[in-house]
């Protein structure tokens, strides 16, 4: 089991499958790069982003971390978006958290987890900006429900605050930031209606 045999047997019936229903699908994918969408979610293994939407290979250029965090001063997030935007011209960005997200709880539990506590810090700041509104829920899965909801949104205006993005719309280049969160449980998504397409869209 060293070597994973089981993975690489599964990537051969998986690449045939897509070959077998288009011999050229590979080869034509490998002449471009124009996703339409740069997805932005949660390192969560139960929150793939291509399968989620039924996207094949080629349509989504995906980052993700715990918690789906947009921080001003990650790097590697932020060269992803300006990539997606300047380079790709991606239309829509999508920041996608999810309900039961492990990140969203860590930050909201008090515990002493090391070094991912620096990770989720904003998190801990955003629950103590909505303290008041997420502590009047008496329900635990209630209060991590919003607080999931709740950082998305944060994330969506961030992504919207990067120079990146504001530049976009500046230069009247079609771009739209949507806010979603995906359900584990039942494998559905849900729009939570943050669609911000320019700067007159932010609250
Ligand atoms: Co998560």
């Amino acid at each position: 089991m060293r070597v994973l045999k089981d993975l690489f047997e599964e990537n051969r019936k998986w690449a045939g499958k897509l070959k077998q229903a288009d011999p050229e699908f590979f080869l034509n994918l490998s002449k471009q790069h124009k996703p339409e969408y740069l997805w932005i979610g949660c390192s969560d293994s139960r929150v793939p982003a291509n399968e989620i939407v039924n996207k094949l290979p080629g349509e989504i250029f995906v980052h993700r971390n715990i918690a789906n965090l947009v921080m001003h001063t990650d790097l590697n997030c932020l060269s992803v978006i300006q990539y997606a935007v300047e380079v790709l011209h991606v239309k829509h960005i999508i920041v996608c958290g999810h309900y039961g997200c492990g990140g969203v709880q860590a930050a909201m539990d008090g515990n002493d987890y090391g070094l991912i506590d620096n990770w989720l810090r904003s998190i801990k700041d955003l629950y103590r900006c909505h303290q008041e509104k997420v502590d009047s829920l008496t329900d635990k899965k209630e209060k991590e429900d919003l607080m999931c909801e709740l950082n998305v949104i944060k994330q969506v205006a961030n992504v919207c605050q990067t120079p990146i993005v504001q530049h976009a719309w500046k230069s009247a280049q079609n771009l739209t930031v949507h806010g979603w969160i995906y359900s584990i449980e039942d494998g559905i998504l849900k729009d939570l209606n943050v669609c911000i397409t320019g700067n007159d869209d932010m609250v």
